[in-house]
């Protein structure tokens, strides 16, 4: 399961549903620069790290592609201790292989951005980027190097030569090696007891046919091959990912289901053609309460593109998609679609590649009828107008999938389900 526009689609709900029926849930990519809202009952959960399914406590897994910021994991578990949920080594597995993000890294995430002026690429500033690029590096500490002094000792002698030049230029303070390896030995024993080979255990799931689930973060338009380079994220978000980033083989994969929202949106910098600056920009943002879970950053939103979801799902491999908040778009009297871009002279059905003329490209529109009924809440398809429908339909045309949910609030029952996605 994996965002098909720039993230933020309201998978936390859908996984959570989804999360329901599996028997495991694995992140693949990515860290806590994700955030999944959960409403359970009157609980509003807030994931960054920690994948979905702990809350059902169903076995929840941070496979090898996703980097681990120990300490932020630890608050993490330590937040949702507290709203009651259990997590223990039963529930949650690390991986062994899965490289670290350090306080290093989210230093020099903060520096670079405030010193990139127009290039800022408008991170959530959690250390991912630097943490990836170290990780590609060959100089990593990776979650197994916790426990083992000399191997410890080593890495990081080998990850400050690297560092320190690096910091010495920003202006930043020095990281003594005995200080970094007395904060790892302190968080080690407290991480520990979660980490195990999870392509092992993920291996006995897949042979005893369990449902797995791998929930993505991010989105395919902020892939670091597909997406908006350079405004993307550090890891591959597309479907395939969710192979080599937990150690499963691609056929293990299954049904890839597309988290699309019924308009879009976008946080942080980069090229967004259907943005809408205006008042109807604010409506949408307004209706759907668009800030971020992780910086609490307001949302950029405009019209749904259709071009931008045709390429995620050819991109992603995408079999049927999720349409959420819908709901945000009642009372609109006609709505728009982006049914292509105009690049100087030319016609495109596709988003290029280059920064200049992603920038460039403006959206051709095709317009359509809004409704005035309230679709928020509704559970079945009869319940939705018939201007709803159309516009359902609409999109599945354009974007060559097909609709399995549509989400109508964020209460976790309030979905209308077409095709049962465990189904294909
Ligand atoms: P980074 O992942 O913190 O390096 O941020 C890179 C880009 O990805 C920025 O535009 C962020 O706003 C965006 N980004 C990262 N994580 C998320 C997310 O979970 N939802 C939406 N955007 C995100």
């Amino acid at each position: 399961m994996i965002g098909a526009q720039w993230g933020d689609e309201g998978k936390g709900k859908v996984i959570d549903w989804l999360a329901d029926r599996a028997d495991v849930v694995v992140r693949f990519q990515g860290g806590n620069n994700a955030g999944h809202t959960i409403v359970v009952g009157k609980t509003t959960y807030k994931f960054s790290l920690l994948p979905s399914g702990v809350a059902q406590g169903k076995l929840s897994i941070l496979g090898n592609g996703v980097v681990i910021d120990p300490w932020a994991l630890l608050d993490e578990i330590a937040r949702v201790r507290k709203q009651g949920l259990t997590i223990t080594p039963e529930v949650l597995v690390v991986a062994d292989n899965a490289a670290l993000v350090l306080p290093l890294h989210r230093d020099l995430d903060s520096a670079r951005e405030a010193r990139a002026g127009a290039g800022k690429i408008g991170t959530t500033g959690r250390g991912v980027g630097p943490a990836y690029e170290d990780k590609v590096g060959r100089r990593a500490i990776r979650v197994c190097d916790l426990g083992d002094e000399a191997a410890l000792k080593a890495k990081i002698e080998r990850l400050l030569a690297h560092h320190e030049p690096l910091r010495r230029g920003l202006g930043l303070t020095e990281v003594t090696p005995e200080g970094l390896l007395a904060d790892l030995a302190d968080v080690a024993p407290k991480i520990e007891p979660f980490v195990q080979p999870a392509w092992r255990l993920l291996r006995k799931a897949v042979k005893g046919g369990r449902r797995i689930l791998f929930e993505g973060a991010q989105a395919t338009m902020l892939d670091v091959d597909h997406g908006t380079y350079p405004f993307v994220t550090s890891s591959n978000t597309v479907a395939g990912q969710a192979a080599a980033g937990s150690g499963v083989g691609p056929a293990a994969g299954g049904y890839v289901l597309g988290i699309v929202k019924a308009y879009t949106t976008r946080v942080g910098e980069g090229p967004f053609p259907s943005e809408l600056t205006d008042k109807t920009g604010e409506r949408l943002g307004t209706r759907g309460h668009e800030f971020g879970t992780v910086t609490g950053r307001k949302r950029r939103c405009g019209w749904f593109d259709a071009v931008l979801v045709r390429q995620s799902v050819a991109i992603s491999g995408i079999q049927g998609i999720v349409l959420t908040k819908l709901d945000v778009l009642d009372g609109f009297e006609t709505l728009k679609i982006c049914t292509g871009y105009k690049l100087g002279d030319e016609i495109l059905d596709y988003l290029p590649a280059g920064v200049r003329q992603q920038a460039a490209v403006t959206p051709i529109y095709e317009e359509i009828e809004g409704w005035s009924e309230i679709t928020r809440g509704a559970r079945s398809w009869r319940e939705l107008p018939a201007a709803a429908v159309k516009y359902i339909r609409r999109i599945e045309y354009l974007i060559g999938a097909q609709v399995s949910l549509v989400t109508t609030s964020p209460d976790r029952d309030d979905i209308i389900m077409i095709r049962d996605p465990y189904r294909g």
